[in-house]
């Protein structure tokens, strides 16, 4: 395969960006979604290119939140919960919010997997996260049954840190992974 690159996306590329997420995911979104993620954490909209054609993206946004679960300062899996856990950490909760990342959305079009892509565009991620918003964290909700992406974050060291019971529309659950970053 041909070499690729890792650009911040432009305007132009939304609709190809739009494609993608349709082609790999069942989350979609409307224009003015996209628009609004480059416009306001450009930093963060990636594209993949190879030989002039777009194989993948990743789009975050920065929030602002105290929940320790989200900062990476804690853990609330169902197996460690209990309800001591879940007050003092409701509790904990009531600090003052911090700058958080939030990966949206990360896909790859099928016939380019596995040749780093992937990587490549959450280590960028991570770097204008962490150089470029200074955010305390990372975080993003995959379904429990994705394993190709859950073997990525957790290759970049982002943690499986709760379960949302029904998340997706089909009533999938999802994990909530966070990476600390400070
Ligand atoms: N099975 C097991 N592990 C995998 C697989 C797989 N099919 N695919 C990737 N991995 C893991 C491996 O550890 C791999 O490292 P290795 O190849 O050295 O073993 C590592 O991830 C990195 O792989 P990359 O080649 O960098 O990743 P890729 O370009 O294939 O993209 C992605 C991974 C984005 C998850 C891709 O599979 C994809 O687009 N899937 C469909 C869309 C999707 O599920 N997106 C994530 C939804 S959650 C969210 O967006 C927040
Ligand atoms: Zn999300």
């Amino acid at each position: 395969m041909e070499g690729f690159i890792v650009r911040k996306a432009r305007e132009t590329d939304i609709p190809e960006v739009m494609r993608i997420n349709v082609e790999t995911l069942p989350e979609n979104y409307w224009y003015g979604f996209y628009k609004h993620l480059l416009d306001n954490w450009g930093e963060a909209f990636l594209v993949a290119e190879v030989g002039g054609k777009l194989v993948g993206y990743a789009m975050s946004r920065v929030e602002e939140h105290s929940d320790p679960v989200l900062l990476g300062l804690a853990v609330e899996l169902e197996e460690e919960g209990g309800v001591l856990k879940r007050i003092v950490s409701m509790l904990r909760s009531l600090g003052e919010p911090r700058p958080v990342g939030h990966l949206v959305s990360i896909a790859v079009r099928a016939p380019y997997r596995r040749k780093g892509i992937g990587s490549k565009l959450l280590e960028e991620t991570i770097r204008v996260m962490r150089e470029v918003y200074k955010t305390d964290s990372i975080y993003l909700e995959v379904r429990v049954t994705n394993e190709p992406a859950i073997r990525l974050y957790e290759k970049f060291g982002f943690r499986k840190a709760r379960i949302v019971k029904g998340y997706y529309a089909d009533g999938e659950d999802a994990f909530i992974m966070v990476k600390r970053l400070k």
